[in-house]
């Protein structure tokens, strides 16, 4: 059986805590014989600036260029706040993406039956979910230059971000959007803002042009990212695959996971190409939530978003759809039992802490046999 070379980082706040149930999982896995796996870990984030006074070392960026898949926690917290901008937590997140080149970033939002009553919205909007949403991850106003702060003479300030996309940039992540959506219900959403952006109006051309070259037996829609903000919470049902870039793709995402009842349930995979030379796609698996300061250090953190990322490494990088399914079914058989973490939490339920989630998500795979 064919080592996997994972590399773990957890970063900031809750994110240690929600490593810490995913490494019981792996190690389950592993002893199970589903996979074997090498581990390394190493810090990201304002752990590592504690350490290194950067927020990635470069070592750690070597060990990420060496790993099969990286599986990372979250990044940031109040501690940092008065860091320099190039060193602050998130800094380490956003080298690791840029770096790597991992510009496809899927976030899955899927209800758990179990789960309807715990969304912000009624039982029949959300019951059966499953949106995916399909983010670009390394361009846009998140990279763009120039980006500044300057002092104006007059003692005033003004500060510049630019958002930027290539056409390169778009057909890509539009491919990888079609291709998804040709797995599940064969429909796209492109959203951006062509009515007030540049980058909106090449955005919605080329993901135009590469459907209708490529991917004409895909049903394609665009929507403008206010209106599509507004039909994910008015008929969240209605979406198949939502395709849009890195700042829209950030703010829909945690629109769409509260519609799965938190965020604390969201997974995610942020891929590169495959490589030429090895075949090999590289790829960093990560919970679309932060490091939740105001719950960190209390062991309230739900590890779902975490396990359920690793489902992605199992199923995107290392080709394992077997133990991806296996887990997915161990998560819906927890919540289906009633337990719950605080986030999700309802009357008459289980309540569990974050190593009681993911012990009772241990329990269920061993019972699967
Ligand atoms: P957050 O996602 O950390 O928290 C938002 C809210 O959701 C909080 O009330 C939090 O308690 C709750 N929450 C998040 N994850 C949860 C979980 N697993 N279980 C239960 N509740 C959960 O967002 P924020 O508070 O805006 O940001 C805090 C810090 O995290 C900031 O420094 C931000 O930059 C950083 N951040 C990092 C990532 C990342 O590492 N990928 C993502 C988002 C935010
Ligand atoms: C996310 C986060 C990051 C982002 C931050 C921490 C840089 O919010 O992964 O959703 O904005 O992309
Ligand atoms: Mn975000």
């Amino acid at each position: 059986m064919a080592t996997h070379k994972l590399l773990l980082l957890p970063g900031d706040g809750i994110g240690p805590e929600v490593m810490a149930e995913v490494k019981k999982v792996v190690g389950w896995l592993d002893s199970h014989g589903f996979a074997s796996f090498s581990i390394e870990e190493d810090l990201v984030g304002g752990a590592a600036y504690d350490e290194n006074g950067v927020p990635i070392s470069d070592d750690a960026m070597a060990k990420a260029f060496d790993a099969d898949a990286i599986l990372l926690g979250a990044v940031g917290g109040p501690k940092w706040n008065t860091v320099g901008f190039d060193v602050r937590p998130e800094a380490g997140l956003l080298r690791l993406r840029k770096d790597l080149q991992l510009f496809a970033n899927l976030r899955p939002a899927v209800c758990y039956p179990a789960l309807a009553e715990a969304s912000s919205l009624k039982r029949d909007l959300v019951e059966g979910l499953d949106v995916l949403i399909v983010r670009e991850l390394t361009g846009g106003v998140y990279f763009g230059e120039p980006k500044t702060i300057t002092d104006l003479l007059d003692g005033q300030k003004r500060a510049v971000d630019t958002q930027v996309y290539e056409s390169y940039e778009i057909e890509r992540i539009a491919r990888v959007a079609f291709e998804l959506a040709r797995t599940r219900s064969n429909r796209v959403v492109s959203t951006e803002k062509h009515n007030v952006m540049k980058t909106g109006v090449l955005w919605k051309q080329v993901v135009s042009e590469v459907h209708g070259s490529e991917f004409s037996d895909v049903q394609l829609e665009h929507q403008l990212a206010d209106s599509c903000g507004m039909q994910l919470v008015r008929n969240p049902k209605q979406f198949d695959v939502i395709v849009t870039d890195n700042l829209f793709g950030d703010i829909l995402s945690d629109v769409a996971a509260m519609l799965t009842g938190s965020l604390g349930m969201l997974p995610s995979a942020s891929l590169g190409s495959v490589e030429e030379i090895s075949g090999r796609r590289r790829a960093l698996y990560e919970p679309v939530h932060g490091a939740a300061p105001d719950i960190a250090g209390k062991g309230l953190a739900n590890p779902i978003a975490m396990i359920g990322s690793l489902g992605m490494a199992m199923r995107y990088s290392f080709g394992l759809g077997e133990a991806a399914d296996k887990l997915d079914a161990a998560i819906a058989g927890v919540l289906a039992q009633g337990y719950r973490t605080a986030d999700i939490y309802s009357d008459g339920m289980t309540r569990v802490g974050t190593t009681g989630m993911g012990d009772a998500i241990l329990a269920e795979l061993g019972k699967a046999g």
